[in-house]
C-alpha cells in the first residue's frame, strides 16, 4: 500500500488495505451464500458500473449458486461531491421482467442513487430487489430503502480505490484511500 497517492489536485492516505477488504467480501459472499442456499431461483446480480467493477467480480467468484450477471450504468458525482441528480449512463443490459435482483453497488453515500435505482427496477418489473454494497457512509445515509448486505462501514470523507474514482482516476488500485487534506502537494 502506498503512503500518498496523487489524484488530479488531490493527495490521499491509506484507509483499508485490500487484505481487509478481501476479508470483508469473504464475510459478506458467505451471508449470501447462505441466504440463497438450496434456492432455485437464478437472481440477477446487477453490477452498477464502473464503480463496483471490481467488487461485483470478486463477489461474484464466491457465490456458489447460479447467478445472471447485468450492468447499468449510473453517474452522480463531480469531483469529490454528489450532484445530488442520478443520471443513467447506460440502461440495463438484460431483461429483468419478474426476476429478483441483487444490485452490488462500489458505496451508498446519500443513498440517492440507490434509491433512485430500485425505482427503476421495479419499473422494468423485478419481482424483488436486493442490496449488496461493499461501503456505506452511514452518516449520510438518510433513506429507508433496506440495505440487505454492507460488507463495510466508513466515516464521511471522500474515498478512492477498489473501483472509487476521483474524477475519472483511482479505480485501479487494490487498496483504499481516504482524501488527506493535511499534505500538501
Ligand atoms: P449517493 O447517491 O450519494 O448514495 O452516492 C452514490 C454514488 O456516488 C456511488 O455509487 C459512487 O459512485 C459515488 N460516491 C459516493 N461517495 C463516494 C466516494 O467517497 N468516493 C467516490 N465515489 C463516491
Ligand atoms: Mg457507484
Amino acid at each position: 500500500m502506498k503512503d500518498r497517492i496523487k489524484l488530479h489536485d488531490k493527495v490521499f492516505k491509506p484507509l483499508i488495505p485490500g487484505e481487509q477488504i478481501e476479508k470483508s467480501i469473504d464475510a459478506v459472499a458467505a451471508k449470501i451464500n447462505a441466504d440463497y442456499e438450496g434456492t432455485d431461483t437464478v437472481p440477477v446480480l446487477l453490477c452498477v458500473l464502473n464503480g463496483s467493477i471490481l467488487f461485483t467480480a470478486e463477489l461474484m467468484k464466491r457465490l456458489d449458486f447460479d447467478v445472471d450477471l447485468m450492468s447499468i450504468k449510473l453517474s452522480s458525482y463531480r469531483g469529490t461531491s454528489s450532484t445530488g441528480a442520478v443520471h443513467m449512463d447506460m440502461g440495463l443490459t438484460g431483461d429483468i421482467t419478474g426476476k429478483e435482483v441483487i444490485i452490488v453497488e462500489d458505496i451508498v453515500d446519500t443513498g440517492r442513487t440507490i434509491e433512485a435505482l430500485v425505482k427503476i427496477l421495479y419499473a422494468r418489473k423485478a419481482s424483488k430487489v436486493k442490496v449488496c454494497t461493499l461501503l456505506l457512509k452511514p452518516e449520510m445515509y438518510k433513506k429507508t430503502i433496506n440495505l440487505d448486505y454492507v460488507a463495510m462501514e466508513i466515516p464521511n470523507d471522500f474515498i478512492v480505490g477498489f473501483g472509487l474514482d476521483y474524477d475519472g482516476l483511482g479505480r485501479n488500485y487494490k487498496d483504499i484511500y481516504i482524501l488527506d487534506t493535511d499534505t500538501k502537494l
